[in-house]
């Protein structure tokens, strides 16, 4: 299994990326970061020379890049964490929000789905997408419990707004290729 992980330099991405590098030892995992003020490599000391590990420096907004890593790294799965994360930023700089959380998910999954189509999955393995969303668009949380995959409306604000729309999107981009999301 060929795991892409994108924002894996992340606060969120450095331990999802941790936890498949060590408990997956068989899987490949490629952390895709364009090292943003927000991504740092130190988050990743531990596993970066680990043989089941590679970090490739890039960005979700380049389609022909995305395409390009695809075709060379032939990814079997995404777990999508890249983004503009922080609300104080939306309101500074609204555009780079819509350009890296809706048009490089568009990206994103296209790049997945031109792939996928043109490549059926090898013998075993199950495809699957999943865009990484926050609690902005499913609301905060009384006790643990799992959410309705259905998200609500964003309640408020500007920073809300560019999260649901990828959520939405990667459901309905990746139903046609009979990938789960
Ligand atoms: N931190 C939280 O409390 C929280 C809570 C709920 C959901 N989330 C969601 O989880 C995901 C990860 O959150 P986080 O806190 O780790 O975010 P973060 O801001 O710490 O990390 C985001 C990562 O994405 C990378 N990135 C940004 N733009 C990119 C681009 N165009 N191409 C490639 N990489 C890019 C950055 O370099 C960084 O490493 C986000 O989707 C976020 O909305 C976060």
């Amino acid at each position: 299994m060929r795991i892409l992980i994108t924002g894996g330099a992340g606060f969120i991405g450095s331990h999802v990326v941790r936890h498949f590098v060590r408990k997956y030892p068989d899987y490949q995992i490629f952390n895709l970061d364009k090292l943003t003020y927000a991504g740092n490599l130190a988050n990743l000391k531990d596993v970066e020379e680990a043989p089941n590990y590679q970090f490739v420096k890039g960005d979700i907004q380049e389609p022909v890049f995305l395409d390009d890593m695809f075709g060379d790294q032939r990814y079997d799965a995404v777990i999508h964490l890249a983004a503009e994360s922080h609300v104080d930023r939306s309101i500074l700089s609204p555009t780079e929000f819509v350009h890296t959380n809706i048009l490089g998910t568009v990206h994103l999954l296209n790049a997945a789905r031109h792939y996928w189509q043109a490549h059926p999955a090898p013998a075993g393995v199950r495809r699957v997408f999943y865009q990484i969303s926050t609690d902005e668009v499913y609301g905060s949380l009384d006790e643990v419990v799992f959410l309705p995959k259905q998200p609500p409306m964003p309640p408020n604000l500007l920073m809300p707004l560019p999260k649901p729309v990828p959520t939405i999107l990667s459901g309905l981009i990746t139903i046609p290729i009979n990938c789960r999301c």
